[in-house]
């Protein structure tokens, strides 16, 4: 009965989700089904992962994170662990990637707690004002005054697709990323330019404060 009943709904509604498809409507239910299953494991079901390797997803830019999941499927993105997440992925489709990283950004994102004792002052120097005499720019003038990043930051020539979300991140994360930058092992030229500029003192003191950015 049950059965029936859910094929006379494909059916009748099979016209209307072609469109919705068309016009880009993502399926957040199937994108939590997707959470539960594939994700979770590492990143937690509501993207609010626990642990400092994995980085939190909750409320992030889904239009980031659907070019980032894209990235570490096809094997262009290696940082970190990322080359064990690719192997789990490699059966979704493109549509529920984009499903999955909308249902991660209608997350709501638990706030992370600076160490105070971390060189604090600095971070919050270089996040909200930036280093002038070595020519690091504040932060927040991208990823926003709470770290909340900018949507559709595209500029297309660039490829961004938005200034992710950063607030809250995990720190050893966030000085994963910075290194990576600065190495080339992640490309984008906007962020290498600021990373290479960095010491890995002030990496690690952005990123203290960064994890309690809410
Ligand atoms: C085996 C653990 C694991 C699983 C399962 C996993 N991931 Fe990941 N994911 C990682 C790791 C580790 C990174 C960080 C890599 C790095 O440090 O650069 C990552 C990074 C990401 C990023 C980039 C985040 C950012 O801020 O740039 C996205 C997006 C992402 N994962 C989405 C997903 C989605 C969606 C799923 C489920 C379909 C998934 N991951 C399943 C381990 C996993
Ligand atoms: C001019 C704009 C701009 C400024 C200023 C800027 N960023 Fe970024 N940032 C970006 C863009 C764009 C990306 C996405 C890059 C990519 O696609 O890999 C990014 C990505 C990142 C990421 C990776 C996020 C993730 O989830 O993996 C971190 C961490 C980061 N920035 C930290 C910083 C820190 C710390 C500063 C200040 C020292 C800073 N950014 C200043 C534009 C900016």
């Amino acid at each position: 009965m049950k059965r029936l009943t859910l094929l006379t709904l494909a059916v009748l509604m099979s016209g209307s989700s072609a469109v919705m498809a068309e016009s880009g409507k993502p399926d957040l239910k199937r994108g939590a089904e997707i959470a539960k299953t594939v994700c979770a494991a590492c990143h937690a079901e509501d993207g609010n992962s626990g642990i400092a390797m994995y980085p939190r997803l909750a409320a992030q830019d889904a239009h980031y994170m659907t070019r980032e999941t894209l990235l570490i499927k096809e094997g262009k993105r290696t940082t970190g662990a990322a080359v064990s997440m690719a192997p789990l992925i490699q059966d979704l489709s493109d549509a529920d990637i984009r499903n999955v990283s909308a249902y991660f950004q209608a997350q709501q994102a638990k706030p992370g707690e600076a160490n105070p004792k971390d060189n604090l002052a600095l971070g919050a120097q270089i996040f909200r004002g930036g280093l002038r005499d070595k020519k690091i720019p504040a932060c927040m003038s991208c990823h926003g005054p709470a770290g909340a990043g900018i949507p559709g930051g595209s500029t297309a020539q660039d490829g961004i697709v938005a200034y992710p979300r950063v607030g809250g991140q995990h720190k050893d994360y966030v000085v994963g990323q910075l290194q990576a930058y600065q190495s080339g092992a992640r490309e984008n030229s906007i962020m290498a330019d600021i990373a290479k500029r960095m010491s890995a003192e002030e990496m690690n003191a952005v990123a203290n404060f960064i994890q309690g950015l809410h």
